[in-house]
């Protein structure tokens, strides 16, 4: 029997032995019952997901429009101040240069393998169509941010294949990467389904690996160094670049944290003992390989900050992300040393510049007809 037609086999015994769910492309079903809120899963169901109402998950739906409302697009900011400063032999010091690079080198990369993960690993796993919008959401923001950075590197004049290539040639940066890559491999292998007990911790276990630990752990040193710079009337342009997309990542992780928790509620056995252990255990690694990576980037102390002071901060943050998912802190007692980061992040609660923009995109949007 030839691989594919075994593998086809393979997954038609699991899916009439009721392993994994429903993908969204099965065939109709004529005068199927219609669907209703409690048929509705967010893994391993197999109620129709082309219906996106009954609304079951309302979270999800309001982060999708949420995330619409907040629409930027990367072309739109102004990047002259740091075109000029960039030029200047002595508009910047060699360590804030490396920050800039460093910086671009990771995110350049590191949103194609968040987009890359979403749409061609977790997506076919996540058998909800509220979530699976804001996914779809999310992954043209993952473009987005691959845009900004690039719109960066272009406007800057830097050597392009240097910034791209420093997931593969700068370790620090490379070591971030390398660690994701098995969690979303194990998910993208075409014969993955989920459905048993170990199935549904691989999946559990990648969605904490990349919400959790890489867009909630990896992201935070570089947007605070670069932020920190906008703060001191530095590459202002490129800090408001990384200042939306901040805020699209703090959404992200918050959807994380709720698909995470809800899976949690309607699967309790997944989460054991040992497999918690495990999360600890990659959270604390997550902490220490950014850690590295702060050190890398600032050898020596700038812009006010130093990497000791990065320890605490990862440490502060890996705290939360544990409550988050309803884990002990691993760090008691550890504090922010950036304050500033929190109320960046909390958009609400000030006014701030981006609420023009926001107002623009929600009455500015409507189409013209009269040309
Ligand atoms: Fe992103
Ligand atoms: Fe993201």
């Amino acid at each position: 029997m030839s691989t594919a037609i075994w593998n086809e086999a393979i997954d038609a015994t699991r899916n009439a032995a009721g392993f994994g769910g429903a993908t969204g492309l099965e065939s109709l079903e004529m005068g199927a019952a219609r669907i209703r809120v409690d048929d509705k899963r967010i893994i391993n169901c197999r109620a129709d997901l082309n219906q996106l109402v009954p609304f079951k998950y309302k979270w999800a739906w309001q982060k999708y429009l949420d995330a619409c409302a907040n629409h930027w697009m990367p072309n739109e900011i102004n990047m002259a101040a740091d075109i000029a400063l960039w030029k200047d032999p002595n508009g910047l010091t060699e360590d804030e240069r490396i920050i800039i690079k460093r910086n671009l080198g990771f995110f350049s990369t590191a949103d194609s393998l968040v987009a890359n993960n979403l749409v061609l690993a977790l997506y076919r796993h996540i058998t909800n169509p509220e979530c699976r919008q804001y996914l779809l959401r999310q992954a043209f923001e993952e473009a987005l941010h691959t845009h900004a950075y690039q719109h960066v590197i272009e406007s800057l004049g830097m050597d392009e294949a240097e910034v791209f290539n420093m997931y593969r040639e700068v370790p620090a940066v490379a070591r971030k990467a390398a660690w994701s890559l098995p969690y979303t491999q194990s998910l993208g292998d075409p014969h993955f389904h989920t459905g048993t007990p170990a199935d549904d911790q691989r999946l559990l276990r990648d969605l904490i690996a990349f919400y959790v630990i890489f867009e909630g752990i990896f992201f935070y040193v570089g947007f605070t160094q670069i932020l920190s710079m906008g703060r001191r009337n530095k590459m202002t342009g490129t800090a408001e670049q990384f200042q939306y997309i901040l805020r699209d990542e703090s959404m992200h992780l918050n959807f994380g944290i709720d698909v995470i928790n809800q899976i949690k509620i309607e699967n309790p056995h997944l989460w054991t003992e040992p497999f918690k252990q495990e999360i600890i255990h990659m959270i604390r690694d997550g902490v220490d390989l950014e850690y590295t990576y702060a050190v890398d980037t600032m050898p020596r102390g700038i812009l006010g900050m130093n990497a000791e002071m990065f320890k605490e901060y990862l440490q502060f943050i890996a705290n939360r992300r544990c409550v988050q998912i309803g884990l002990a802190q691993q760090y008691p007692g550890a504090a922010n040393p950036f304050p500033w980061m929190s109320e960046i992040m909390d958009l609400k609660k000030e006014k701030n510049f981006f609420e023009t923009r926001v107002i623009e995109y929600q009455t500015g949007g409507a189409l013209n007809w009269d040309e």
